[in-house]
């Protein structure tokens, strides 16, 4: 199975890519996290692309496509993969198509209050990169990860000024894309307001489809 997940940030991709991957049994492949490990990591691309992310810009396609490029050559994504955060531009979707066959590209659906209040209360494991929401998916312990015992990280761009800048982002570079594939007849809309098991459950009908 050949899957882009495509969304408002904070739709919960990455919370169903978790699912997902053990679920059909292939690589979840989020740009953001390989971004945020080659800042974590230090490298030359952790330095170049840093302040982008922190400011919620995106990243120069030229970089990302070469990143995604190299990624997907990999063995454990001959037979599939989810990518979550990839494509983010009609120009990532076009250079995407010359890299590999689409089975589908859900559309996580989720109005914008909804997303304001995910992003702002979402806690994250640094190391493992595990995902909380001080509401809605609490650690046992306040501000620790219940495996590593490390304590939670605020990403940067959860902060309030780039939350507005990413939803902006969205809207003008990402946006698009919707019409994009769904004209080519590969796009399931699915209702992300629900719980995580529920929007998993209703992604999976929708892909047997
Ligand atoms: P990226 O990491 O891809 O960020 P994003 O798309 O903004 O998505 P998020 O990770 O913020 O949200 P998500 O949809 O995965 O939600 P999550 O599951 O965490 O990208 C970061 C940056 O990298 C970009 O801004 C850009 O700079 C750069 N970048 C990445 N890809 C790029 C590209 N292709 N081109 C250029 N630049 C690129 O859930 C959010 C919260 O909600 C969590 O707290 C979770 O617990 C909670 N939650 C999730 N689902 C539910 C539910 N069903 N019910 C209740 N709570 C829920």
């Amino acid at each position: 199975m050949k899957l882009v997940f495509l969304g408002p940030p904070g739709a919960g991709k990455g919370t169903i890519a978790a699912k997902a991957k053990e679920y059909y049994s292939i690589p979840h492949i989020s740009t953001g996290d390989l971004f945020r490990s080659a800042i974590a990591n230090e490298t030359e691309l952790g330095k170049q692309v840093k302040a982008i992310l922190a400011a919620g810009d995106l990243v120069p396609d030229s970089i990302t496509i070469a990143m995604v490029k190299e990624r997907l050559a990999k063995d454990d994504a001959k037979k599939g993969f989810i990518l979550d955060g990839f494509p983010r531009t009609v120009a990532q979707a076009e250079a995407l198509e010359k890299m590999s066959k689409l089975d589908a590209v859900v559309n996580f659906v989720l109005d914008e209050d909804i997303v304001v209040r995910r992003l702002s209360g979402r806690r994250m494991c640094k190391s493992t990169g595990r995902i909380y929401h001080i509401e809605t998916l609490p650690p046992k312990v306040e501000g620790i990860d219940d495996e590593t015992g490390e304590p939670l990280i605020q990403r940067p761009d959860d902060m309030p000024e780039a939350i507005t800048n990413r939803l902006k982002v969205y809207e003008k570079s990402t946006e698009p894309l919707i019409g994009f594939y769904r004209a080519k007849g590969l796009l399931r809309d699915i209702d992300a307001s629900t719980t995580p098991d529920e929007v998993m459950a209703s992604m999976v009908r929708a892909l047997r489809k």
